[in-house]
């Protein structure tokens, strides 16, 4: 496919003789909000001051001395120059491009194989995975996506929350409430009850505190004991958590979680000493930041016991070391934000340059009927129970729509589990949404189900059409104003995925699925795709390309788009 914007720079180009250079002209090219403005405009005022002539006068010029060929028209508009492409052409070149590439059309090579690990998903064991780590899950896994299409080779990272004094009192209420029956059948369910419990004895019985923090110890030190009740928690909330990350369809290369850099901690705080970045504050062993704006991190504390951060700069190094990466980054909740600013900030100090070249990714909160959702309050949301009532819901529409269909339950499946995921990647990752299930699901609007609805449509009117072999040597020359919009949309298609993963951002793509859904629709109301004429051939490779696009905006969302529903 051509890049449009450039012929039209270097029409302009020759037309301008040398006030401005190729890549100015490249950059000062707008595209024009209408469609009725043409496809590119050139505002001539910018030459205004060189050529000293007003900059109406200066577009008619420039109409008349660019070079007409190729273009459907060219208008001087008040100070602009509007260009409009020629469609017959435009259309055999981005119809042609979509039918030869398929899946990879927009692919690109930005990455060049440089490694990326993606620190994603991260829920805590022995805990309910929260809609937070949902959003980090859904979120990570696209830009994951986009990534490999791009060029990358991203490694997705769930760094469990396994260790911790936590764990102390999970033992010692295991060891005194606890049943090896209940925890095999509901392990995240009673653990977390038997958590709950020990803080609620505790405030009578604070002798309870003195055992719990033995049993840390015991775990600490590798005890038999300890140890095996450590992993087998640690496995039973795995497999709850597989279950979630098997109907998303998400693979993670690695379960390294905090736990892996307990016997990677000592070099980081000897690394620390040996530059002197370690300094006493009330017992604790803190690296001042006040040069970053940042309070001290504490990186152990008074008992000698490490942190949060002294785990994330093991794990940072490791990563560094393991991976080489190109980037580093990190699918966490804006609350951590802090956080992240004092790793990098410290790994700077440590002398690491490559510390630019993290990046934490933060995203907003889910709330529910306008209130936080947090495990303390007990607002949990458990996140298998919403994805099985939109599976219900969407069950409920196709036995409405389409009684007929044969999957109906793989069906269901794909477009409720995508509505909830779809609905969490189109707004921007940082803004705070509500989450209301009925209009996750629905079929119409700016959802999931819609841009899986659209794409299921033009597969259907492929099978119409006896599904017909469209190949890349077909010359797919669509002159339908009707079809222009969808036909643009396409052709945007690679610089929205780059864009997407230039700004860490799947609603890029999620809009932009949304938008070409909406596009196709009209064009279908209107067209009569189907009709015996000379142009079904190239309308049809139009509904194909639409059909081969919607898929795979869908799939880098990580959503699927089933052929009929
Ligand atoms: N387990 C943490 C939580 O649930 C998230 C961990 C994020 N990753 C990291 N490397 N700090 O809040």
């Amino acid at each position: 496919m051509k890049d449009y914007k450039k012929v039209v720079a270097s029409a302009v180009s020759q037309a301008v003789d040398g006030q401005l250079s190729i890549d100015e002209i490249t950059a000062k090219i707008e595209t024009p909000k209408s469609l009725n403005l043409g496809d590119y405009a050139f505002p001539a005022f910018v030459l205004a001051k060189v050529l000293r002539k007003a900059p109406q006068m200066i577009a008619q010029d420039l109409v008349e001395k660019i070079d007409h060929a190729g273009f459907e028209k060219i208008e001087a508009v008040g100070p602009y120059v509007n260009f409009f492409l020629d469609k017959k052409d435009f259309s055999a070149d981005v119809l042609g491009d979509v039918i030869s590439k398929g899946a990879s059309f927009g692919d690109a090579d930005e990455g060049k194989g440089g490694n990326v690990p993606i620190d994603m998903s991260s829920p805590n064991i022995a805990k309910p995975m929260s809609m937070g780590h949902l959003r980090s899950t859904v979120i990570g896994n696209s830009i994951a996506q986009l990534l490999e299409k791009t060029g990358y080779k991203p490694v997705k990272i769930n760094h469990l929350g396994d260790w911790g004094t936590q764990f102390g009192k999970l033992m010692c209420a295991y060891k005194l409430w606890g049943s090896e029956e209940e925890v095999k059948k509901d392990p995240i369910d009673s653990l977390l009850r038997y958590y709950v419990r020990f803080h609620e004895e505790d405030v009578d019985h604070p002798e309870l505190d003195e055992k719990a923090r033995e049993w840390f110890k015991r775990l600490e030190d590798g005890d038999e004991e300890a140890t095996k009740l450590w992993k087998w928690f640690r496995e039973e909330s795995l497999k709850v958590f597989m279950r979630v990350y098997d109907r998303l369809d998400i693979k993670f290369d690695s379960y390294n979680g905090e736990a892996f850099y307990n016997d990677k901690m000592d070099e980081v705080v000897e690394m620390l000493e040996a530059k002197n970045l370690l300094h006493e504050s009330q017992g604790a062993q803190i690296v001042d930041l006040s040069k970053y704006d940042l309070n001290p991190a504490l990186i152990k504390k008074t008992d000698g016991a490490t942190l949060y951060i002294t785990r994330d700069l093991a794990a940072a190094i490791y990563r560094k070391r393991t991976y080489e990466f190109a980037q580093s980054l990190y699918v966490v909740g804006n609350e951590q934000k802090n956080h992240f600013k004092q790793l990098k900030a410290v790994l700077k100090e440590m002398g690491y340059d490559w510390s630019d070249d993290i990046h934490h990714i933060p995203f907003g909160l889910i709330t529910k009927d306008g209130k936080k959702l947090s495990t303390r309050s007990g607002r949990i949301v458990l996140l298998e129970e919403v994805l099985d009532d939109a599976v219900k819901l969407a069950q409920k529409q196709i036995e409405e729509k389409n009684p007929a269909l044969e999957n109906k339950a793989e069906v269901a499946e794909a477009v409720g589990v995508g509505a909830v995921v779809f609905h969490d990647l189109k707004n921007d990752r940082l803004n705070n949404f509500d989450f209301n299930l009925e209009e996750v699901v629905r079929f119409e609007g700016e959802t999931g189900p819609y841009v899986q609805y659209s794409h299921a449509r033009a597969m259907s009117i492929l099978r119409k059409a006896g599904n017909p072999g469209l190949d890349a040597t077909g010359n797919y020359r669509l002159d339908d104003s009707e079809a222009w919009e969808t036909l643009r949309l396409l052709a945007d298609f690679p610089a929205t995925v780059l864009k997407a993963v230039e700004e860490y951002e799947p609603s890029v793509i999620a809009k932009y699925g949304i938008h070409l859904a909406k596009a196709f629709n009209r064009y279908y109301a209107h067209s009569r795709i189907l009709e015996d004429d000379d142009q079904k051939e190239a309308r049809l490779a139009l509904v194909k390309s639409v059909a081969e696009v919607l898929k795979e905006s869908l799939r880098l969302l990580g959503v699927k788009a089933p052929d009929e529903m």
